[in-house]
């Protein structure tokens, strides 16, 4: 049984994407491995946790609970009530904190089977943090402490950023520019190198000048100095070849098909947030 106070113990339970994900997130940033449990029952993905990270790992969710403080639910959301049931049984469970990543899966679903009383927080992380660059947006219910909230944004930022939202509700926003939103990028991406091409680049060309031209506006937005109308501003002179292209994207109408592909994004969240709840249907 693992016990120290600045490390409690957490355990994963689903050990796939995700997880994987986070563990090497917390690991990189000096978590102990051996403060971490990865429950999966995926015999592959147990030997690559020990093999990648160096956890300790469980064939079964009961197992690797009860030595937990933390219990990060990291299972396909059709599967995460089945995994609470069998947690719910647990006596200890009450003390523990859980945080579940199961998109659409509400606290009041959660709460319903493990328990009204228990300390859940909810968090909805996007697919850069598979690289550590991921934005997770968190949530939690009344039960959960200060402290227990700043260990999670703590957690969650070992491998991205973590804000926290002040109603569940806004994490469907959050799904809609932050969990889709790598796609939209990609999608500029693609048509970028896409008219590259036509205009006689190589396809080679086209897409180095592109992911680089990408990376840069990001990281040059993301140092904060200029807000991003502000560093299109600057590089905008007046009648140049900036100022054209922007022209074209505003007449053609692009805050409008923006506004327009993140609000249907909102609108599905919520939708598939309603149909997973039997209490909503
Ligand atoms: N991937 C993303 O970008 C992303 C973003 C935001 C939120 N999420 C959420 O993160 C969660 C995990 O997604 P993921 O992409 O990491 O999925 P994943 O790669 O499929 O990982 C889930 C793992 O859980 C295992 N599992 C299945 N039943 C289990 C059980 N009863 N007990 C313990 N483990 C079990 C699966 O094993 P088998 O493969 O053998 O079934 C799999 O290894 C989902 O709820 C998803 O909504 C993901």
């Amino acid at each position: 049984m693992y016990q120290h106070t600045d490390h409690p113990v957490i355990a994963f339970i689903g050990g796939g994407n995700m997880a994987s994900a986070m563990v090497n997130g917390l690991v990189t940033h000096g978590y102990p491995p051996q403060s971490i449990i990865v429950a999966d029952p995926n015999e592959e993905q147990r030997a690559m946790a020990v093999k990648r990270f160096g956890v300790d790992i469980s064939p079964t969710t009961p197992e690797a609970v009860e030595q937990a403080q933390v219990v990060v639910l990291a299972v396909k959301p059709q599967v995460v009530e089945r995994v609470a049931a069998q947690i719910a049984v647990m006596p200890s469970r009450g003390a523990k904190l859980f945080v579940s990543i199961a998109a659409g899966i509400r606290l009041s679903q959660l709460e319903k089977v493990l328990g009204f009383g228990t300390a859940i927080i909810r968090a909805m992380p996007n697919t850069p943090s598979l690289i550590g660059c991921g934005a997770t947006a968190i949530f939690s219910n009344a039960c959960t402490t200060e402290e227990q909230i700043s260990m999670v944004t703590r957690m969650m930022g070992s491998f991205g950023i973590c804000v926290t939202v002040s109603e569940e509700s806004q994490l469907d926003a959050v799904t809609a520019i932050s969990g889709s939103g790598p796609a939209y990028f990609f999608l500029l991406m693609e048509e970028m190198i896409r008219v590259g091409t036509q205009l006689g680049l190589s396809e080679q060309d086209a897409l180095k000048l592109t992911l680089q031209t990408a990376r840069g506006a990001a990281n040059m937005a993301a140092q904060g100095e200029a807000s991003p109308s502000q560093l299109r501003a600057r590089v905008t002179s007046p009648n140049g070849t900036t100022q054209c292209a922007i022209n074209s994207m505003q007449e053609d109408g692009l805050a409008m098909l923006i506004e327009h592909a993140v609000q249907a994004a909102h609108r599905r969240a919520v939708e598939l947030g309603m149909s997973s709840d039997p209490a909503r249907r």
